[in-house]
């Protein structure tokens, strides 16, 4: 870093100059057309997240679940038009996905300040680093350039998204097809310290896995009877310790086999996970460890497959392709 300054301005003003060229992400990308946009986005996350703190955690989920699936583009957030299906309605997502009321909130303030001027997928990335910080998580600069989608698709959020049964092989290949090191996945991971999942998502493991803690297990059991329909959108905290703050809890949490989904606990206790349960063991071991490499697999997760340039629009909504 000490070395950075004794580079000129005027090289650093060519390498600005080249990354926009070509078509990189950089924080300042709105600095000149929509000054206030870091101040009204953070704004809104505050009001949501004061509201109900598990919104910090669903706007991240949102975010996540739009990188994975054809790139950072907004396409998470477009609504069905028959006969055109979406994102929404894949199983990952559906009666499970939330936050888009209050990125529409967002939009609407965003487009009138500074009007056709910044995609929903740069918005919907700032509020993410916006909910983590909130809730008491590590900060990083997002960079912005982003475009939205003129599509989406419900075939790839089933295939790129993985599933909680998933195992650790599964999720090394998901994350990795994105470009991801199994070190980055941990980290990644890591958000599961937020936020909520429904029994559907973690029954299996109460009644089936060799993994889990039985204490911990009869527990969650009296409100997520074996079969289904009873219970199945029972909500319980992803973190049993922490369900509202951003810590590094989750992963004090896997190595007492208390990982609320099976994917979860995978990283610690499944076939040949001796590296992963080491990572686990780091981050638990250190919350600044574990928050400075999060933040860096944020910035990465955030450049997925962007639209930079003139690919795609800035949708005027959300949740609509422009006309
Ligand atoms: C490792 C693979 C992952 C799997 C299998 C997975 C799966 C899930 C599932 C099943 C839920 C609960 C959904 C429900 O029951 O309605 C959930 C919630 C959540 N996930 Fe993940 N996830 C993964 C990775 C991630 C990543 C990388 C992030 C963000 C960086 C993330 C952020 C969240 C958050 C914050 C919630 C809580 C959302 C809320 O309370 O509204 N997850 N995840
Ligand atoms: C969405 O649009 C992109 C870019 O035009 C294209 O490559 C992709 O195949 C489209 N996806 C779907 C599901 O139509
Ligand atoms: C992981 O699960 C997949 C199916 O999702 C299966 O094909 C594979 O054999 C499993 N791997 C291990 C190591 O259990």
């Amino acid at each position: 870093m000490a070395s950075i300054k004794f580079i000129p301005c005027s090289l650093l003003a060519l390498v600005v100059l080249f990354s926009a060229a070509d078509g990189q992400l950089r924080p300042d990308f709105y600095a000149a057309t929509c000054t206030n946009l870091a101040s009204i986005v953070r704004g809104a996350m505050v009001t949501a997240v004061s509201a109900e703190r598990r919104m910090g955690a669903s706007v991240l989920r949102l975010h996540f679940h739009d990188c994975f699936v054809q790139g950072c583009d907004g396409s998470v957030l477009l609504n069905d038009l028959p006969p055109f299906v979406g994102e929404k309605s894949a199983a990952n997502n559906l009666n499970s996905l939330r936050g888009f009321d209050v990125i529409d909130g967002i939009k609407a303030s965003v487009e009138a300040a500074c009007p056709g001027v910044v995609s929903c997928a740069d918005i919907l990335a700032l509020a993410a680093r916006d909910g983590t910080v909130l809730l008491g998580g590590p900060t990083w600069a997002v960079p912005l350039g982003r475009r939205d989608s003129t599509n989406a698709s419900f075939n790839l959020a089933s295939v790129d998204l993985p599933a909680p049964s998933a195992n650790v092989s599964d999720l090394i290949a998901a994350f990795g097809r994105k470009g991801f090191t199994p070190r980055e996945m941990a980290a990644l991971s890591g958000a599961h310290t937020v936020g909520f999942a429904q029994c559907r998502s973690f029954r299996e493991r109460l009644y089936k896995d060799g993994s889990v803690d039985p204490v911990f297990a009869d527990k969650l059991k009296a409100n997520c009877p074996a079969s289904g329909p009873a219970g199945d959108s029972f909500l319980e905290p992803l973190d049993v310790l922490t369900a509202s703050v951003f810590d590094n809890n989750y992963y004090h949490n896997l190595a007492v086999r208390r990982g609320l989904l099976h994917s979860d606990q995978e990283m610690y206790s499944g076939t040949g996970t001796e590296y992963l349960a080491g990572v686990v063991n780091q981050y638990r071991g250190s919350s600044t460890l574990f928050f400075a490499e999060f933040a860096a697999a944020m910035v990465k997760m955030g450049s997925i497959d962007p639209l930079t340039g003139a690919a795609g629009q800035v949708r005027a909504k959300c949740r609509f392709v422009n006309h």
